[in-house]
């Protein structure tokens, strides 16, 4: 299973990036996950798109279509997703052939804060209903305090953390099988 996990922070050492990398190191087997960047996506605009859309989003939206589910990790920007993973989502929700659409869909997130992202975490699953991706409802992997919850080189140490990963990513493979079945 060729899983896609994408980052909502561009900042070099983001937890939600350290986390996505966790996921890769706890994916279970069968399950490869590659992050893919998107700190070349433009700001969307539809005139640009109406002209053709940037090769950058070409290029996520055929990768994206060629995955069986796709892992996204954001930050909580003033209690919603941020802004760069909204951006990008705007372009991968537009036709021809939106390619997240009938995707199964995991979100996790990380932050400094205590909710770990719960609120921004309900608003990208409202973004994902009109994208019309199958999202995972559990297990939900909230990282609060996340400033604590990593080694200094990279690693996540929280144990509840890496069981929650784990889990869901179980939880993932299932619903990738499932949704193939249909
Ligand atoms: C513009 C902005 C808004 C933020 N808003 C929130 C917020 O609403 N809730 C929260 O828990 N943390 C908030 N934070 C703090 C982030 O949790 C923290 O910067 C986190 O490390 C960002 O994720 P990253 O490490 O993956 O870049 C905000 C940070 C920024 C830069």
């Amino acid at each position: 299973m060729n899983v896609i996990g994408l980052c909502g922070s561009l900042r070099e050492g983001s937890f939600n990036m350290l986390a996505l990398k966790a996921a890769q190191k706890l994916a279970p087997d069968g399950m490869e996950i590659s992050i893919e960047s998107i700190s070349d996506i433009p700001l969307y605009n539809d005139d640009i798109r109406k002209n053709g859309m940037p090769a950058s989003v070409m290029q996520l939206r055929q990768k994206l279509a060629g995955a069986d589910a796709i892992l996204i990790s954001s930050p909580e920007y003033n209690f919603s997703v941020s802004g760069i993973l909204k951006n990008t989502l705007d372009w991968v929700s537009r036709a021809p052939e939106p390619p997240m659409e009938d995707k199964p869909v995991a979100i996790m997130g990380a932050s400094i804060g205590m909710l770990g992202t719960a609120r921004s975490q309900y608003h990208l699953r409202q973004i994902l209903v009109y994208m019309n991706c199958f999202t995972l409802n559990r297990p939900e992997v909230f990282i609060g305090m996340a400033d604590k919850k990593f080694a200094e080189n990279g690693e996540l140490t929280d144990p509840v953390a890496v069981k929650l990963i784990t889990d869901q990513l179980i939880a993932l493979q299932k619903l990738i099988l499932r949704v193939a079945c249909k």
